[in-house]
């Protein structure tokens, strides 16, 4: 019998070594550059580049890795074929968008010629592939629930400014596209968070990578991950339609007090590792509050409930926003469908997914630990 002393839910446990990101209580950093400087000065596209290959791309790399995903824009009309039904499963029967893309992902896998291939080269083949469609499967799906035709992928779009058009049929304002191409940046890589670890346990059986991505997706969509953004979302709209749109600090109070009673967890707040706060939580704040103010009054109040609602877990609680409470407010206050939130977290996270995966099969061990074992003692079935 196993008798040895656990970590429940790991907390605490160093399961491997990575070359890619370091998550502290004081930094976050992506292969050795800090998250603050990454958000100010530093594309998607370029973050995506130095987390794929490795280190920051030349002018010449990062115009080759922007033509390449430019050019694996457009989906396999297999994929297009499902998502015509998309609209139907998420609108009439029980899909929601993470699912949609989940099942897209795993058929884009049956026509990617590398699939089985889990060398070094097909492997980046195939994440610059996923990396260049997702963003195409999402607006697609969201035209289909829409009701819309599909819009295509315009090559004169960065990775950030094409998500959106996709998804509205409209060109982003570069302020909008600003602020989504940080949220991609501030979203792109965790280290060994529960999406990356599954990913990294599906690769290290030699597992492929649209399996281990497929596998990623069912792990972020859970609210205690990355579904988390929608969820805070819509905690956000439930106090509003319980106390009104005034943000009297009253009634918020009591509505936290009672959230508090009912020992509810409040969603967008707490974090495994950072106990004092996420660090990508007041940049995406910050961006997000100015796109508010440009929005008007209705986005501007919003935020006034946001902050009351931190401020007094904060003050009561001790518990901090991690990135996904801004990123709820945020999404919303650029018009983007609640449901599309944790897709959009994807488009970014494949990165990092991606380069764990290659990580992995480059030296790989299987990851298979053991468990306490609590259950009956030894007993006789004819007993
Ligand atoms: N609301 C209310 N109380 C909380 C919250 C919260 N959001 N988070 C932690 N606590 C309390 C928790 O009840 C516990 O209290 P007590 O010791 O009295 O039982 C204490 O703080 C420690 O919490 P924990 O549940 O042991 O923390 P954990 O490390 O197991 O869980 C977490 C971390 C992120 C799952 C949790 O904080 C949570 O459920 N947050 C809400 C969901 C969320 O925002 N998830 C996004 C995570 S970060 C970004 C991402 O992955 O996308």
């Amino acid at each position: 019998m196993t008798t040895a002393t656990h970590a429940k839910g790991l907390e605490g446990v160093i399961a491997g070594e990575t070359e890619i990101c370091n998550v502290e209580q004081t930094s976050l950093v992506y292969r050795g550059y800090e998250i603050a400087d990454l958000a100010a000065n530093a594309s998607f596209e370029e973050v995506a580049f130095l987390l794929l290959v490795g280190h920051k791309p030349s002018s010449d790399e990062l115009g080759a890795f922007k033509a390449e995903l430019i050019a694996e824009r457009a989906l396999p009309s297999a994929v297009v074929e499902f998502l015509k039904t998309s609209g139907n499963l998420v609108n009439n029967e029980y899909a929601v968008p993470m699912d949609i893309l989940r099942t897209a992902v795993s058929i884009l896998s049956h026509l990617d010629a590398d699939c089985q291939d889990n060398a070094g080269d097909a492997n980046l083949r195939k994440s610059k592939r996923l990396l260049a469609q997702i963003p195409t499967v999402i607006g697609h799906m969201q035209n289909s629930i829409e009701g819309k035709d599909f819009i295509a992928p315009n090559a004169n779009l960065s990775h950030s400014a094409n998500l959106l058009y996709m998804m509205t049929g409209s060109e982003p304002t570069p302020e909008a596209e600003k602020v989504m191409d940080v949220s991609l940046v501030l979203y792109a890589e965790h280290d060994y968070n529960a999406s990356t670890f599954t990913a990294r346990v599906i690769s290290g059986t030699l597992g492929d990578l649209h399996g281990a991505v497929t596998g990623a997706i069912a792990a972020l969509k859970g609210k205690l991950h990355g579904g988390a953004n929608e969820a805070a979302m819509e905690m956000l709209a439930d106090i509003r339609n319980d106390i009104g749109s005034d943000n009297d600090l009253g009634k918020v109070t009591d509505w936290m007090h009672q959230a508090f009673a009912d020992k509810r967890k409040l969603m967008g707040f707490g974090h495994r590792v950072y106990k004092n706060g996420d660090h990508r939580a007041p940049i995406l704040h910050g961006l997000g509050r100015k796109a508010a103010q440009a929005r008007g009054e209705d986005f501007i109040k919003l935020f006034e409930l946001g902050e009351m609602v931190q401020k007094i877990m904060e003050d009561e609680k001790k518990i901090y926003p991690n990135v996904d409470f801004p990123c709820g407010m945020t999404y919303f206050t650029m018009g983007i469908p609640v449901p599309q939130y944790t897709p959009i977290f994807v488009a970014s996270r494949i990165t990092g997914w991606a380069a764990h995966i290659m990580e992995q099969h480059a030296n790989n061990r299987l990851i298979r630990p053991r468990v306490a074992y609590i259950g009956p003692a030894p007993r006789n079935w004819n007993d």
